[in-house]
């Protein structure tokens, strides 16, 4: 008997007891190496001295300091770092998780407009297939069918365009640089059809992850998204709550699309797991406008810039810092995209594998040349999450992959810390999870 609300009422989820660097241990002791991060948080693993020190310092010294009454030397220095490793972000706002970034984003654009003297600008367009998190707000932008459906009724109207999944939706006679313009150009569209002077934000995961799995964008996708949000005055928000701190191999993912945005979000990766913890980054500019009109933020909660979480991130990115992780992250994501292309690449269901540094997607399918999706009554993401949970393996499974009904695919996302011998035990157990579920 439980009177936990799990995330399924009909059953309760084994018990976690440890942690013991990419592994997790349970109740009965059994061993499973945490190949999805839970969904990609647990970046260091489950038991860094360095993280669990400076918590424990933190606590004994300052745990709580509300943000109406002091700043903290831990969210000084947390705000300057990710500030220098966030190229042309000016200013930082720390939160506690995902979906309360992407609540702060939303009303900072707002705010910003209002108090520029564009108070028409109110609308955010964001892409189907996307997830930037559960709270109302984020839920609304958000393109996630499944996730939306049963709250359309109480949330605010939401503008979509389509996604950029090279895979399933560029055309065989396109180059992959056309079909980046040709994605991006849905935004120029759609922001004439609600009328330019009426838009706030475009909101847009740089990688998407858990809705579609893994996806990166068009080469010069986002620099023509980049230019169509200048020409119209429009906020570009990047959303790297999932993608974001180091995951794809720089320390953002957008470094790797030449491109700014005026906005940025970030949590998941951010403190590892060890506390909860979610940033929104933005440029000087927005912070200045604001600053010279009502002259703050009209926004809070609780327990925003949280010392002891702030104290974790600043450990978790001093860690991913010293230890260079990153290059780990390059070199263990390019290996394990080869071998997992190496021993799936032929399975008559996966149809692709994707992604780029630790951010990896494998999409199936019941048919490899017309790229029809299987069943999905069969919900074999789920399936291939189990039997690779029988294995000693987490990763995380997902449906609805192509549109929020059909396709199915699993994320891989494990620890930066990694090495070759776990890389290897990642990918024969997903192996074998797929082949126990799918045969051949
Ligand atoms: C891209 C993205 N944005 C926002 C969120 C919401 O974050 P949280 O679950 O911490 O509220 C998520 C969570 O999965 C996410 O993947």
């Amino acid at each position: 008997m439980s009177y936990a609300i799990h995330r399924s009422l009909l059953q309760n989820p084994a018990k976690a007891v440890r942690g013991d660097g990419v592994y997790m241990v349970d109740a009965e002791g059994r061993r499973f190496l945490d190949g999805c991060g839970g969904a990609a948080v647990s970046c260091l693993g489950h038991s860094h001295p360095a993280v669990v020190a400076a918590i424990h310092e933190q606590v004994e010294t300052l745990p709580y300091a509300h943000t109406s009454f002091f700043t903290t030397d831990v969210m000084e220095a947390l705000a300057g770092k990710l500030v220098n490793n966030a190229p042309g972000m000016g200013k930082v706002l720390l939160l506690s998780g995902g979906s309360e970034t992407i609540e702060a984003a939303l009303k900072l654009s707002r705010q910003y407009f209002v108090e520029a003297g564009e108070p028409e600008r109110h609308l955010y367009i964001a892409r189907r297939q996307s997830y930037h998190g559960n709270t109302l707000g984020a839920l609304s932008v958000g393109g996630n069918e499944w996730r939306r459906k049963k709250f359309g009724p109480i949330m605010m109207p939401g503008h979509h365009i389509a996604p950029c999944i090279e895979y399933r939706e560029m055309h065989d006679e396109e180059t992959r640089e056309e079909y980046g313009q040709r994605a991006a150009n849905e935004l120029e569209a759609k922001i004439l059809e609600l009328g330019p002077s009426n838009v706030a934000a475009f909101i847009a995961e740089t990688v998407v992850g858990a809705t579609a799995g893994g996806v990166p964008p068009a080469p010069g996708y986002f620099k023509r998204i980049r230019e169509i949000c200048d020409r119209y005055g429009v906020h570009l928000i990047l959303d790297e709550v999932m993608c974001g701190t180091g995951r794809t191999g720089t320390m953002m993912a957008y470094e790797q699309e030449s491109i700014e945005p005026d906005m940025v979000t970030m949590a998941k990766g951010l403190a590892a797991g060890y506390q909860p913890i979610g940033a929104l980054l933005c440029r000087d500019e927005i912070t200045d406008v604001i600053r010279q009109a009502s002259g703050f933020f009209q926004h809070g909660h609780t327990f925003m810039g949280h010392a002891t979480a702030v104290a974790a991130s600043l450990a978790t990115l001093n860690a991913i810092e010293g230890e260079r992780l990153l290059d780990n992250v390059q070199s263990r994501g390019s290996s394990m995209r080869a071998r997992l292309r190496e021993s799936l690449g032929d399975h008559p269901n996966v149809g692709d594998v994707r992604g780029r540094g630790l951010f990896i997607g494998v999409e199936f399918v019941a048919d490899k040349e017309s790229k029809a999706p299987l069943d999905p009554a069969e919900k074999t993401h789920n399936k291939v999450q189990k039997a690779a949970m029988e294995q000693g393996l987490m990763i995380y499974g997902m449906g609805g992959t192509i549109d929020g009904r059909s396709g199915d695919h699993v994320l891989i996302a494990p620890p930066y810390i990694i090495n070759e011998e776990q890389e290897a035990e990642l990918t024969d157990k997903l192996t074998a999870a797929i082949h126990t579920v799918c045969g051949a």
